[in-house]
């Protein structure tokens, strides 16, 4: 999907935008709500606890092992496969990881495949069983194109939405009057995780080939030449956001490139912004005071996708 354009893409998407409507995620929301609870009664409270493993990687695989008709015990495994496939996307790739990659892709493709077999005759309410149905002008996408489809979702939700939940709370962290602010007003988290996506956006880069020569600030890139276009720059652009390096639930107006743009806009934003917000009101909810335990957070070493590797906090029932 994200590869292709024109009219295979279109078709692609028109097969898989049903299942993350606003409708489709209003019928989840009981299930991920339930999913994330469970994960926060594992974890507890108590000092020095790293909130990336214990609750922010743990999120996104088990919701979305639920919806999409995986076993949730299978999460580490989807994990795992999840993993090596993300790096899919990373500039530099030596030849180990790549071979690592490609093994994570025959397995986990064959994994789906298993389920995909299952649901054909026992069809439940998932989204294996949903593409299976799904019709767009009269096609239906193929056994091969529902396996991609599903490792898509995962590799296209799972470190992201782990990032907006650990950039979202450290930025919370490191501006003390937001955090009481939104736990006095959980209410806030509504509007105010576009104002996170903004902050400390979980994907800093896309990239594109221009079509046509382009003229900006009186430079020309032509046709055919391949562009990095910086989301987390311009999330940042002091002409369109006073004061860009602060923090501020309330602020307005706030719209954030953090799921790219156009044909290719990010088909999980919904999604993932609700696991966050159940996320952030659950954490409030329970926790009286979250508070780091250490100076230092330790970031992961990618070039287009900013996130922590642990963040270690206090959290206070
Ligand atoms: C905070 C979490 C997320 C962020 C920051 C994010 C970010 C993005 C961005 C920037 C793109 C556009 C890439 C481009 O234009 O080249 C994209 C596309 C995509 N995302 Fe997400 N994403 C998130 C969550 C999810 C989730 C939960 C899913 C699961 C369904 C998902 C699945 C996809 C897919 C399939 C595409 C490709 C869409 C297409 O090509 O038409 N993402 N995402």
């Amino acid at each position: 999907m994200l590869m292709r354009d024109g009219t295979a893409h279109r078709r692609l998407r028109g097969l898989a935008n049903p299942l993350f409507a606003a409708g489709a995620i209003r019928e989840m929301a009981p299930r991920i709500d339930r999913i994330v609870r469970r994960i926060m009664d594992d974890m507890g409270d108590g000092r020095d606890i790293d909130l990336i493993g214990s609750l922010a990687a743990l999120v996104p695989v088990t919701i979305f092992c639920g919806l999409g008709g995986l076993p949730v015990e299978d999460r580490d495994l989807c994990r795992k496969w999840t993993d090596a496939l993300g790096h899919v996307i990373d500039p530099a790739t030596d030849e180990a990881t790549l071979r690592a990659m490609n093994e994570a892709a025959e397995e986990f493709g064959a994994y789906i495949a298993e389920h995909l077999i299952q649901r054909r005759t026992d069809p439940q309410d998932d989204i294996i069983s949903r593409l299976l149905l799904a019709e767009f002008d009269g096609e239906k996408l193929s056994d091969e194109e529902i396996v991609a489809n599903i490792m898509m979702f995962f590799m296209g939700g799972h470190e992201t939405t782990v990032n907006l939940i650990g950039n979202g709370m450290l930025g919370l962290l490191r501006h003390p009057d937001q955090l009481r602010a939104l736990r006095d007003d959980p209410a806030l988290i509504e509007a105010g995780v576009d104002e996170l996506l903004r902050y400390d956006a979980p994907i800093q880069l896309v990239a594109r080939i221009t079509t046509d020569d382009v003229e900006l600030e009186g430079h020309t890139i032509p046709a055919g030449s391949k562009v990095m276009i910086l989301l987390g720059a311009a999330n940042r652009d002091p002409l369109r956001y006073p004061n860009p390096d602060r923090l501020v639930l309330k602020r307005s107006n706030v719209r954030p490139l953090a799921f790219g743009g156009g044909p290719h806009y990010c088909i999980g934003a919904l999604l993932a912004k609700t696991e966050a917000r159940v996320v952030f009101t659950e954490l409030m909810r329970r926790h009286r005071h979250i508070r780091l335990s250490r100076d230092e957070v330790v970031w992961r070493p990618q070039v287009n996708i900013r996130g922590l590797r642990e963040l270690r906090v206090d959290l206070v029932p």
